[in-house]
C-alpha cells in the first residue's frame, strides 16, 4: 500500500500559535485524515524549531534560558493543535536528541560526499529572518526588506553548502516530476529562481551558540534553516532508524509561500547531497491576511484559534478555514464572513437538516425507522448527490477543499429538497401512506450517515456526534471510505438524538 508522510513547517518558538499557522497544519490534518478514511497508511508530522538567534535573543531579554523559553512556546504549539483537534502521529522539537544526533549524521554525509567547505563568510544579516542579504536587496538605510530593522554586519570562517552544483539537477527534478511544486504557478517562481543562477551558501556560524554543533568542528553550530529543514528526515530516524525512514520517506511539504524556496530549491538539493530522494511534494499556500494585511506582532493583528473556537466551535473553525480560503491564494479573513458561512453551511443546511430529521424520526417512528428503501425520482436524485458527494472528497488529494466541501453540501442541500418534495407531514396524516413515511425517513437517516463519513476529515468532532445521534456504532472515520459512504439502507436501530450540532450563531 502507498503511504504518505506529510508534513508542516516547524514553527519559531518565538511567536505564538495564530491562526496562519493554524492555516496550514489544519490543512495539513484534513489531508492526513482523507488519506486514512481512504485507507491509505499516513503519517503526521508538526513541530518546533528552537534553535537560532533570534531565539537566543529572545530569551535574554526576557531574562530566561533558551531552554526554558522554548520549552514554554513549544508547549502552546502543542496545545494550540490539541485545541484544533490535529491528529499529527509526532510532534519534533529540534532540541531534541533524536534531531542533534540525525542532524549531525547528515551534515556528516554532506561533508564526507565533498559538498561542505570551509570559507570566510562576510556578509549581512537580518536576524528576524534568519538570513544573509545582498546591498540590493535591501531598502534604504540598510534595511531588511521584511522586517524593516537593521541588518548585522557578519564576518567569520563558515562552512559552505555546494548549492552552486545542484541547479542542472534540481530542474531536471521539476521537469520530470510536474506536481513536484505545487501549485503550478509556484512551480514557475522556483525555475525562474534556479535559472538566475544558484550560490553556496553559509550552513554554519561560529557566534552562536544556541545550536547544534558541527559533528566534525566543535567551534561551529549549524546555521538555522538548514538545520530546521533536516527535521523531516531526522523525525522518521534519519541516521537512526533505517527502516522507519524507508518506510515514510519521501514526504509531501505543506508550506506558506514565504518558505518556499527553503523548501523546494535547498532542500531537496540537501537530500540529492546526501544521496536521499527529494520530497515527493512541496505544496505552498498563500498568506491568511487580517483586514487585507499580513498579520504580524507588531501590528498587533494577530488571532490566536482560540479566540475564534470560543465562537465558532473546532469544528465551525476548521470548516471555514477550508471551505473559504482557496490553497495557493491568499485569503482574508473577517469575522463577518465566518459568521455568514457558519450560520448559512452549519447551522442552516447541515444543522437544520439532521434536527429536522432526528426530530421526525422520534416524532413519527419512535426513534426506529423499518429498514426500507425507496426508489422514486427524488429517492434517485438523492443518491446521485451521494455519489457526486462521494467522488467530490478525492479532491482533497489535489488540495480542493472548498470545491470538495461545495459538492459535499450539495448532498446536504439535496436532502432539505427530498425533505419538502416528500413532506413527511403530509405522510403522517395518511396511514395508507405508511410505508412510504419509512422509506423516506430510512434515506433521510441514510444521507445524514453518509454525509457524516464525507464531512469527518474537516469536521472530525461534529461528524462523531452526528453519527452517535444517529444511533450508530463505532465511528465514521472508518476506512475505505469508498465503500462505507455508499448510499445504501439504514439499519432498524435507534437513534439517540442530543443537542443541535451548530447552534446559530448572533450576528452581533
Ligand atoms: O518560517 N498565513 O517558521 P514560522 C498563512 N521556522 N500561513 C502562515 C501565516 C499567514 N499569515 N503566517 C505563518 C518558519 N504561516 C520556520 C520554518 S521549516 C523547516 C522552518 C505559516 O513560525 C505558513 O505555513 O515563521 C508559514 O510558512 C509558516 O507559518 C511560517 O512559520
Ligand atoms: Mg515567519
Amino acid at each position: 500500500m502507498q503511504s504518505m508522510y506529510i508534513t508542516t513547517p516547524i514553527y519559531y518558538v518565538t511567536d505564538s500559535p495564530h491562526i496562519g499557522h493554524a492555516y496550514t497544519t489544519v490543512v495539513g490534518d484534513a489531508i492526513v485524515r482523507f488519506y486514512r478514511l481512504a485507507g491509505t497508511d499516513a503519517r503526521y508530522l508538526t513541530g518546533t524549531d528552537e534553535h537560532g538567534l533570534k531565539v537566543a535573543r529572545a530569551a535574554e531579554e526576557q531574562g530566561v534560558t533558551p531552554q526554558r523559553l522554548v520549552d514554554e512556546v513549544s508547549t502552546r504549539y502543542r496545545e494550540a493543535w490539541s485545541l484544533l483537534d490535529v491528529s499529527n502521529d509526532d510532534f519534533i522539537r529540534t532540541t531534541e536528541p533524536r534531531h542533534i544526533a540525525g542532524a549531525q549524521a547528515f551534515l556528516q554525509t554532506l561533508y564526507d560526499n565533498g559538498d561542505v567547505y570551509l570559507d570566510r563568510y562576510e556578509g549581512l544579516y537580518c536576524v528576524s529572518c534568519e538570513d544573509y542579504y545582498k546591498e540590493d536587496d535591501l531598502l534604504e538605510g540598510g534595511l531588511c526588506p521584511i522586517h524593516h530593522r537593521a541588518v548585522e554586519q557578519f564576518s567569520e570562517d563558515n562552512y559552505f553548502f555546494r548549492l552552486s552544483k545542484y541547479g542542472d539537477a534540481l530542474l531536471a527534478h521539476i521537469e520530470a516530476n510536474p506536481d513536484f511544486v505545487y501549485p503550478r504557478t509556484r512551480r514557475n517562481e522556483v525555475v525562474g529562481f534556479i535559472n538566475q543562477g544558484l550560490e553556496d551558501f553559509s550552513i554554519s556560524r561560529a557566534t552562536l551558540d544556541w545550536g547544534i554543533p558541527i559533528p566534525w568542528d566543535d567551534t561551529q553550530v549549524t546555521y538555522v534553516w538548514v538545520e530546521a529543514l533536516m527535521n523531516y528526515a531526522t523525525a522518521v530516524g534519519y541516521g537512526q532508524d533505517d527502516e522507519l525512514f524507508a518506510t515514510w520517506w519521501p514526504a509531501v511539504h505543506l508550506v506558506g509561500k514565504d518558505i518556499l524556496r527553503f523548501h523546494a530549491v535547498i532542500w531537496p538539493a540537501m537530500l540529492m547531497a546526501a544521496g536521499v530522494d527529494p520530497p515527493r511534494q512541496v505544496a505552498a499556500h498563500g498568506w491568511l491576511l487580517v483586514g487585507g494585511e499580513k498579520m504580524s506582532k507588531t501590528t498587533l493583528n494577530q488571532i490566536a484559534p482560540s479566540e475564534l473556537v470560543d465562537t465558532f466551535g473546532v469544528d465551525g473553525y476548521r470548516y471555514h478555514f477550508l471551505r473559504d480560503v482557496t490553497f495557493g491564494s491568499d485569503g482574508n479573513f473577517s469575522w463577518e464572513g465566518m459568521v455568514d458561512r457558519y450560520n448559512a453551511d452549519l447551522a442552516n443546511d447541515l444543522g437544520n437538516l439532521a434536527n429536522r430529521v432526528l426530530n421526525m424520526v422520534e416524532q413519527y417512528r419512535e426513534g426506529t425507522v423499518p429498514a426500507l428503501s425507496g426508489n422514486t425520482e427524488s429517492d434517485q436524485a438523492l443518491r446521485a448527490a451521494a455519489a457526486n458527494a462521494l467522488t467530490a472528497l478525492g479532491g482533497f488529494a489535489g488540495y480542493r477543499f472548498g470545491e470538495a466541501l461545495v459538492d459535499i453540501w450539495r448532498l446536504f442541500g439535496a436532502a432539505n429538497s427530498y425533505v419538502e418534495d416528500n413532506a413527511p407531514w403530509r405522510l403522517a396524516k395518511n396511514p395508507e401512506e405508511a410505508d412510504r413515511l419509512d422509506e423516506v425517513l430510512n434515506a433521510l437517516l441514510e444521507a445524514l450517515r453518509v454525509g457524516a463519513i464525507l464531512i469527518s476529515p474537516v469536521m472530525p468532532g461534529a461528524a462523531k456526534r452526528l453519527w452517535d445521534q444517529l444511533g450508530l456504532a463505532g465511528a465514521p472515520d472508518t476506512a475505505p471510505y469508498t465503500e462505507t459512504a455508499v448510499f445504501g439502507v439504514f439499519p432498524a436501530i435507534p437513534i439517540a438524538r442530543g443537542n443541535p450540532l451548530f447552534p446559530r450563531i448572533d450576528e452581533d
